[in-house]
């Protein structure tokens, strides 16, 4: 049994507290299909999203079977099931692939016979089966309602909630989609609530409740509603509401409440005798799988989604290829002569005149060779922020939803950084050495500056994935991101030294200046002398670079826990 007592939910508004819900009380038996009825805005989708737990109560109860949700514990996530308004599917992946990985994040099952047996049981239980090889993107808006429905089957919930899942169908689809929540609502006591502004179809709950100005204001057989509104048609019921302020229906609905509650629990044991109390499905349990098993679904789901992706992958190939041949460009003038420096000291007027030569001849080398090297730096801080801005806040509200299900804040940033370490790795590996294999960049040993190049992509990469995890919208991340790398530049010291006050206080966050500067010190002498003589910027060893890059690494990736861990719906 699902029961509310005075719920309420309040919200802060400008200093004000602003009631969103008050006093909502209903009970519904096993097996039950209820709607939530009412006029746009009156609360519907905040009550359903306090009963999922998404929205904690600020008075009341919520109870099941009997025990209080918000003292006792929450269901398991397995238990609830929660379609949401918006899409919950990747557009890019099939109808199959998404089933899939829902079970694997969301189900455990015994061997591959029961998992490819769950697959099918789900996606034939919502008239899918013919479609599993069909991309999400060509399906119809009612076939992916029944997807995202699909996605909360797989771990059998006994309570599914849904938002206005027959919204913008048509009046075919739309009357399908009611049956076949009615159909799941009589499967193993299973408890259906679906929030709708449509009166069409009412005949087919158990129970409607009408909501307005965010209190009940009616729960009952859905027949008797225009008896007890006074109205001749049902949809006359909306109307008939905006006549009375809700805090006076509430009062009528309070004294009538009793005796319909009666009714309706009598006819719920009736239906109930006709079924047989089985839940789950065979060789499946409700238990959540583990962080492993999330990890490889959400790595492999990931890599899948990146290369379905044809746009997005030739970006990150054009990127890849294109960025260090754009280096070696502007090198093309210093290749062959970058290992001409001489130390010879002056003897007489002819060796002064060579001399000055060679002198001017060292600092163009000295700009050219600081100049590669921070052209690189900054490309592979542009790449990092390519990578990772969009990635979390992109995909929010399916992160969202599946974290509700179960799916766990450190199974799911582990498979993004898998992820993004590879793209980290192939990058900087491959810019590295494309351009040292053309121009020499005359270090003593190649490592410190390989392991610059991929320190300060990944420090980018995992900023730029903080704050994409605290974002509050993908093109809100994006442009954060461009601004840091747009900063790198101009704050590195690398073309202009800086005020003394700004070096000091804005060095330890630029990743520009550390991979550059610690690679300036790995040089060979004479070359290091002649970048020392075109810079007025201090260079700070290699080892100072791996230090402070590394701690880059770790705040962005402390952000990003925080921000995966906090909720955050729309
Ligand atoms: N987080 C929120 N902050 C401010 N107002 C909110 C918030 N959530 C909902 N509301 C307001 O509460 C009312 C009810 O919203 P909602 O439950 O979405 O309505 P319904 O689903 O019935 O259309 C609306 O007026 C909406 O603007
Ligand atoms: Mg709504």
């Amino acid at each position: 049994m699902l029961e509310l007592r005075d719920i309420s939910f309040t919200i802060q508004k400008d200093g004000h507290e602003v009631p969103l819900i008050q006093e909502v009380t209903f009970k519904v038996s096993e097996g039950h299909f209820m709607a939530i009825v009412g006029p746009s805005g009156c609360g519907k989708t905040t009550l359903l999203k306090l009963i999922a737990g998404i929205n904690v109560e600020s008075g009341g109860q919520v109870c099941w079977a009997g025990r209080d949700l918000s003292t006792e514990g929450d269901l398991e996530p397995a238990e609830i099931g929660y379609v949401p308004q918006f899409s919950v599917a990747y557009e890019n992946l099939t109808v199959e692939e998404n089933i899939e990985a829902a079970i694997r994040l969301r189900a455990r099952t015994e061997n591959r016979e029961a998992f490819h047996d769950l697959t099918d049981r789900t996606l034939s239980s919502v008239g899918l089966g013919e479609l599993r090889e069909r991309p999400v993107r060509v399906l119809s808006g009612g076939q992916k309602r029944r997807l995202s429905l699909a996605l909360e089957l797989v771990s059998s919930p006994v309570l599914l909630l849904c938002d206005e899942v027959t919204s913008g169908l048509d009046p075919k689809s739309e009357e399908e989609i009611v049956r076949l929540l009615h159909d799941l609502s009589r499967e193993g006591g299973r408890v259906v609530i679906i929030v709708t502004h449509s009166l069409a179809h009412l005949e087919l709950y158990d129970s409607v409740l009408v909501m307005h100005q965010g209190r009940a204001v009616y729960h009952g057989p859905p027949r008797a509603l225009e008896h007890y509104f006074g109205v001749k048609e049902v949809e006359d019921v909306y109307p008939q509401l905006t006549k009375r302020p809700g805090e006076d229906w509430q009062r009528s609905w309070e004294k009538h409440r009793e005796e319909y509650n009666h009714a309706l629990l009598a006819a719920g044991k009736a239906v109930r005798q006709h079924k047989v109390g089985e839940s789950g499905a065979p060789g499946t349990s409700a238990e959540t799988p583990g962080f492993l098993a999330q990890f490889f679904a959400l790595f492999f789901r990931r890599c899948r989604i990146f290369v379905r992706d044809s746009g997005n992958i030739t970006l990150h190939a054009a990127i890849l290829l294109g960025f260090p041949f754009l280096v070696v460009i502007f090198a093309m003038k210093g290749v062959g002569v970058t290992r001409e420096l001489s130390d010879i000291l002056p003897q007489t007027m002819a060796d002064f005149e060579r001399d000055r030569q060679v002198m001017s001849d060292n600092l163009g080398l000295g700009r050219l060779v600081s100049g590669l090297v921070m052209f690189q730096v900054i490309l592979l801080t542009l790449m990092g922020s390519n990578n990772s801005s969009r990635e979390i806040a992109g995909e929010r509200h399916i992160y969202e939803k599946e974290k509700l299900g179960g799916v766990r804040a450190s199974s799911y940033l582990a498979s993004k950084l898998a992820f993004l370490g590879i793209l980290v790795t192939v990058q900087s590996t491959w810019m590295a050495l494309f351009v040292q294999g053309i121009c020499g960049i005359p270090t003593v040993t190649f490592w410190p500056q390989l392991a610059l190049l991929l320190l300060v992509n990944a420090a980018m990469t995992a900023v730029c994935l903080g704050i994409s995890a605290l974002a509050k919208t993908a093109d809100q991340a994006s442009l954060l991101g461009v601004y840091l790398v747009g900063f790198q530049l101009p704050l590195s010291g690398a073309l202009l030294a800086l005020p003394p006050v700004l070096d000091w206080l804005t060095r330890p966050f630029i990743s520009a200046y550390w991979s550059w500067s610690g690679i300036m010190r790995s040089l060979e002498k004479p070359f290091y002398n002649a970048v020392d003589q075109v810079t007025d910027t201090a260079f700070m060893p290699a080892s100072a670079g791996y230090v402070v890059l590394g701690m880059h690494v770790v705040l962005g990736l402390f952000l990003a826990y925080i921000g995966v861990k906090k909720p955050r719906w729309e």
